[in-house]
C-alpha cells in the first residue's frame, strides 16, 4: 500500500494539473471530482476483484489527502487538515512520509522529487520546511506551477470564477455536499419559502431543514419558486426524536416528503441520538432502507457522539455521511471532528455563529480588522478552513449576503491558532448524552 499511494498519486496528480488547465474551475473542485471518479472506479472493481477492500481502503485515504489539500493555503494549512483526518506528512529520507496518527504506521512515501511533491512546492510557494535538500525545492520553483501562472502562493491559488457556494465536499457514498449552505430554524413559517427562494437566488445551493421545524411546506415552496432545477439545489431534512424505531422512521420521512413536495431529500439525518430512549440504531437502520429505496440519496446523523457513531457503524457496516453537530469557536470539539475525519465523516456545523458570543474576542476582531471582514464572516470563514461544512442563518437578505462572502480571503494560520485558543466547551444547546425531547 504504501509504495501504490503515490505511484497512483503521480499519475492523478498529472491528470488533475492537466484538467485544471483546461477547466474553468477550482483545483479543489478538479481534484475532489478525480478522487470521486476513483472511488466509483473502485466500488464497481469491488464486484470482481478479491483485492476489492484493499483498494477502497487506499482510495480513501487518497480522498482524505485530495480533502486535506483542497483546503490548504501552505504546508502548515496542509498538516493541520491532515491532523484533523488523523494522519501526519513527515520528512524521511529524499522525501514525504505520510502517517497514520492513530497507529503510528506509515502508509506512504513520497519521492523527494516526485510530481506530488514537486507540485505542493510549487503550490505553496517554498519547500517543506526543514526539508534536507532545498535545492530541490528551488529547481520546483523554477517551474511554472500550472495552477498560479501569476503567483505561487495560496490554494485555490486562481481567483474561483464559478459561485464559491458550488464549493463542495465529498461525501463517503460517492456524492458530494455544498460547503456552505443556510439553515431554517426558527425561521417562520409563512417567510420560510420566501427567505428560501432569497437565498437561492443569491446562490446558496444548501437548504438545512428538519420536521421539527414546522416549515417544510415553505422549504419545498422555496425551492420552486427559486426557478432552479431541483438538481442543483441539495435538501436536508431530519427525523425528529418521537419518530424513532423503523417503521416510525419510515413514516415520518414520507410524511416530510409530502411537506416538502419533492420525491427524495438529498440528506436525511436523524436529528439527535436520544441515547435513553435507545431507538437510534433502528431508525439508521431504517434510513439505510430510505437511501435503498431511493427516497434519500445520502443518510447520516445529527448530534451524535463517538459511542453512538461506534455502534450503528459497527451493528450496519454502514457509516453515516455526515454528523451535523454544534460548532462554534467557544465549542469547537476537536476530539469528534478526530473522530469523523478519521471514519470519513463529513462535520457539519450547527449554531455556527455561537449566538454572536465570539464576535467581541479579541482573535476574532483582529483577523476581522486585518481582512477588512464582519466577525460573522471570520467565523464562518474559520468552520470553511477547518473543513466543515457550515449552515449559517439568516432571515435578512443583508446577513444572507454577508454570509456567503467568505471566497476572497483566507485566515492565516495565526489567526486560525488564535481562534483555537477561544474552545471553552461551552455550548448553546442542549447536551445531546441527555437531550431526549419530543
Ligand atoms: N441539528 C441540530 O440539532 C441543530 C440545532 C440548531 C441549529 N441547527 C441548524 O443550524 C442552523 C444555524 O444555526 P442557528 O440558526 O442556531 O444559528 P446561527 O446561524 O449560528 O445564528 C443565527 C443568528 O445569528 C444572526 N446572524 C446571522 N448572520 C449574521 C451576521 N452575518 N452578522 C450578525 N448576526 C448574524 C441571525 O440573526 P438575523 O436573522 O437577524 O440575521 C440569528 O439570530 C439552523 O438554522 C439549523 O438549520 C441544527
Amino acid at each position: 500500500m504504501a509504495e501504490t499511494l503515490f505511484h497512483c498519486d503521480d499519475v492523478l496528480w498529472r491528470r488533475f494539473e492537466m484538467i485544471c488547465r483546461e477547466r474553468d474551475e477550482t483545483p479543489g473542485a478538479v481534484l475532489r471530482d478525480l478522487v470521486r471518479l476513483e472511488v466509483q472506479r473502485c466500488e464497481r472493481r469491488k464486484a470482481r476483484s478479491a483485492e476489492g477492500i484493499d483498494e477502497r481502503l487506499l482510495v480513501r485515504l487518497r480522498l482524505l489527502v485530495a480533502e486535506a489539500l483542497a483546503v490548504s493555503e501552505s504546508w502548515g494549512d496542509l498538516q493541520r487538515a491532515l491532523e484533523e483526518r488523523a494522519l501526519k506528512f513527515t520528512p524521511a529520507g529524499g522525501g514525504l512520509v505520510l502517517t497514520d496518527l492513530a497507529t503510528g504506521e506509515t502508509l506512504a512515501k513520497s519521492s523527494q522529487v516526485g510530481p506530488p511533491y514537486m507540485a505542493l512546492v510549487r503550490r505553496f510557494g517554498t519547500g517543506f520546511p526543514g526539508h534536507p535538500q532545498p535545492g530541490i525545492a528551488a529547481q520546483a520553483l523554477a517551474r511554472p506551477c500550472p495552477l498560479a501562472p501569476a503567483r505561487r502562493t495560496g490554494f485555490p491559488v486562481r481567483p474561483d470564477r464559478r459561485p464559491p457556494m458550488t464549493q463542495t465536499l465529498a461525501l463517503n457514498d460517492t456524492r458530494s455536499i455544498p460547503q456552505l449552505g443556510f439553515g431554517l430554524w426558527q425561521v417562520p413559517a409563512a417567510t420560510t419559502a420566501e427567505t428560501t427562494a432569497t437565498a437561492l437566488k443569491l446562490g446558496y445551493r444548501l437548504v438545512d431543514g428538519a420536521a421539527i421545524y414546522g416549515n417544510e411546506e415553505g422549504q419545498g415552496e422555496g425551492i420552486r419558486r427559486s426557478g432552479l432545477p431541483r438538481e442543483q439545489v441539495f435538501v436536508t431534512t431530519k427525523v425528529w426524536n418521537s419518530e424513532q424505531g423503523f417503521d416510525r422512521t419510515l413514516h415520518a420521512a414520507e410524511a416530510s416528503l409530502k411537506r416538502l413536495g419533492l420525491a427524495h431529500v438529498d440528506l436525511l439525518l436523524i436529528h439527535w441520538p436520544c441515547p435513553r430512549k435507545d431507538l437510534y440504531l433502528d431508525s439508521w437502520r431504517a434510513l439505510i432502507r430510505l437511501r435503498e429505496e431511493g427516497r434519500a440519496t445520502s443518510i447520516g446523523v445529527s448530534n451524535f457522539q463517538e459511542p453512538q457513531l461506534t455502534r450503528i457503524i459497527g451493528e450496519t457496516g454502514i457509516t453515516p455521511v455526515l454528523n451535523q453537530v454544534e460548532i462554534n469557536p467557544r465549542l469547537q470539539q476537536p476530539a469528534l471532528r478526530a473522530f469523523h475525519a478519521k471514519h470519513g465523516i463529513v462535520t457539519q456545523s450547527w449554531t455556527p455563529l455561537g449566538q454572536g458570543k465570539s464576535f467581541d474576542a479579541a482573535p476574532v476582531q483582529a483577523a476581522a480588522r486585518r481582512a477588512g471582514k464582519s466577525p460573522a464572516q471570520v467565523i464562518l470563514r474559520w468552520h470553511i478552513q477547518l473543513g466543515a461544512s457550515v449552515i449559517p442563518r439568516s432571515t435578512r437578505e443583508a446577513g444572507l449576503k454577508e454570509n456567503l462572502d467568505l471566497f476572497d480571503f483566507a485566515l492565516t494560520e495565526a489567526e486560525m491558532a488564535a481562534i483555537a485558543t477561544l474552545d471553552e466547551g461551552q455550548r448553546c444547546g442542549p447536551d445531546p448524552a441527555r437531550f431526549e425531547m419530543d
